[in-house]
């Protein structure tokens, strides 16, 4: 039988798409192997978001063609974003690579293996989906679903667009019926994905539907406790979404809802269509209907022309705000995006590096100081598994996506009721509390 490795980079739709890989591949007689050293067939499924994600992924690149070089049988091939954005360049620059494919493309991985001879093909059309693969969960209780794919936003710092293509979203009752299919099969938590989720089904034919629709459809599906969903867009974020988490029990307490920037002139450049007032305000909004939200974001810093005073605007935001957590980025020029034209007005890397510092600093009190709100309250986890600090303690997850550590009894998939006792800015610990479970 021959055997497989998959090394995934970035984003949860790449690790949503390796899953399909894995499952195509396992249904074409493949095993996977635990190693990529005992592996017939290596795989990456790339990530170009950051110039950092590329480095990363080169490096393992080439530790696999020493692998190739002492077994030439070997079979190497490279999908994802990073191999979009290079295109047939891959092949020009890494002879060795056999086979390389773009996000829309992960069916075609399935017709080159079985192709009588293997010469190196590359398959980047846009089709929209990659077809219905059968997916390899890492967990029997949570699976991904991919809502829609590609991107029709036009952010003046991102290669998605470029990578992914135009925005398709699956249709509806497919989704639906795919989702009864898993809960059947034991899944209680589903994270509904796309490049900018609530903008799901506007494009449907001949009937529009609306991403709060989808998550109504989703909630009444038995079985299925617990639904996420990443990322909205703050421009697209509508009272029907935010009212859907104050009506329906299942949908988590949580909201990632990306900033990127607190100036409204940096936003413009940004070409993000909105501006601080009405990001403020749809953090009111979803503060007014749902108060306990965890509301976590993502944010550039640096971006080219941002003043000290832009950056200050950044910070007043995150002081504002308190968000529950965040993902800080230095910009990092893409390829074929129109920031990468703004050359002129880069920042240097060292003022970027010190702005990052003082965002951290105000983020991470921020964040401290909003969990301790959970301090002595019990919240229901969803177990994971054992605790990674300490095997004999166990590890889950609250509705606001917080990771809970704690003592006590619970298998995986389980939802178990803790009562809290500590709080960081990162994590929460407490001791399951048996006796509010049988009250
Ligand atoms: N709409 C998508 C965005 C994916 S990219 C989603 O959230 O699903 C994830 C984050 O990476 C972005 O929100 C942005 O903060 C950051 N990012 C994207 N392009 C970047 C770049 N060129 N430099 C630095 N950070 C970037
Ligand atoms: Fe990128 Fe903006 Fe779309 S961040 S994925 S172009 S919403």
């Amino acid at each position: 039988m021959k055997s497989f490795h998959v090394t995934t980079f970035g984003c949860q739709m790449n690790e949503h798409d390796s899953e399909r890989m894995k499952g195509m591949l396992e249904s074409l007689g493949y095993a996977e192997a635990a190693a990529r050293d005992d592996a017939d067939l290596i795989l990456f499924n790339t990530c170009s978001i950051r110039e950092k994600a590329d480095d990363r992924f080169v490096a393992h690149l080439y530790e696999a063609r020493a692998l190739k070089r002492r077994d030439p049988e070997r079979v190497i091939g490279v999908g994802g974003c990073w191999a979009q954005s290079q295109k047939d360049a891959v092949f020009r620059q890494f002879p060795f690579v056999d086979v390389a494919f773009g996000p829309g493309q992960v069916h075609k991985l399935a017709e080159f293996l079985t192709a009588d001879s293997l010469t190196a093909q590359g398959f980047f059309e846009f089709e929209g989906f990659t077809g219905h693969l059968p997916a390899k969960r890492e967990r029997e209780f949570q699976a991904w679903i991919q809502i829609s794919a590609g991107c029709n936003m036009k952010c003046a710092f991102c290669i998605v667009p470029t990578t992914r293509g135009r925005e398709v979203s699956r249709p509806f009752e497919e989704l639906v019926a795919e989702i009864e299919v898993l809960a059947a099969d034991g899944v209680k938590e589903v994270t509904l994905l796309g490049q900018n989720v609530n903008s799901y089904g506007l494009g449907l034919r001949p009937q529009p539907r609306r991403f709060s629709e989808l998550l109504y459809a989703v909630d009444a599906i038995t079985g299925i406790e617990r639904i996420r969903y990443t990322s909205p867009h703050p421009a697209h974020m509508r009272e029907d979404v935010i009212r859907a988490h104050a009506e329906l029990d299942s949908v988590c307490d949580h909201i990632h809802l990306p900033l990127q920037s607190g100036s409204s002139r940096v936003l413009k450049r940004m070409r993000r269509t909105y501006g601080r007032e009405r990001f403020m305000d749809r953090v009111a909004l979803i503060r007014e209907h749902v108060p306990d939200c965890a509301i976590t974001t993502d944010i550039i810093v640096g971006f080219p022309g941002e003043t000290e005073s832009d950056f200050r605007e950044t910070l007043e935001v995150a002081e504002e705000v308190g968000f529950d957590g965040a993902f800080t980025f230095i910009y990092s020029p893409r390829k074929d995006t129109e920031a990468a034209a703004f050359s002129d007005e880069f920042i240097p890397h060292e003022v970027a590096v010190e702005r990052m510092e003082r965002l951290v600093e105000v983020v991470q009190r921020r964040a401290r100081e909003r969990a301790q709100r959970f301090v002595g309250r019990t919240l229901d986890v969803l177990v994971e598994g054992a605790s990674r600090q300490d095997p004999t303690r166990l590890r889950g997850r609250s509705s606001h996506n917080k990771v809970v550590n704690f003592d006590g009894l619970g298998e995986p998939g389980e939802i178990v009721p803790v009562t809290i006792a500590s709080a960081t800015s990162q994590t929460l610990a407490g001791e399951a509390s048996f006796l509010s479970r049988l009250s």
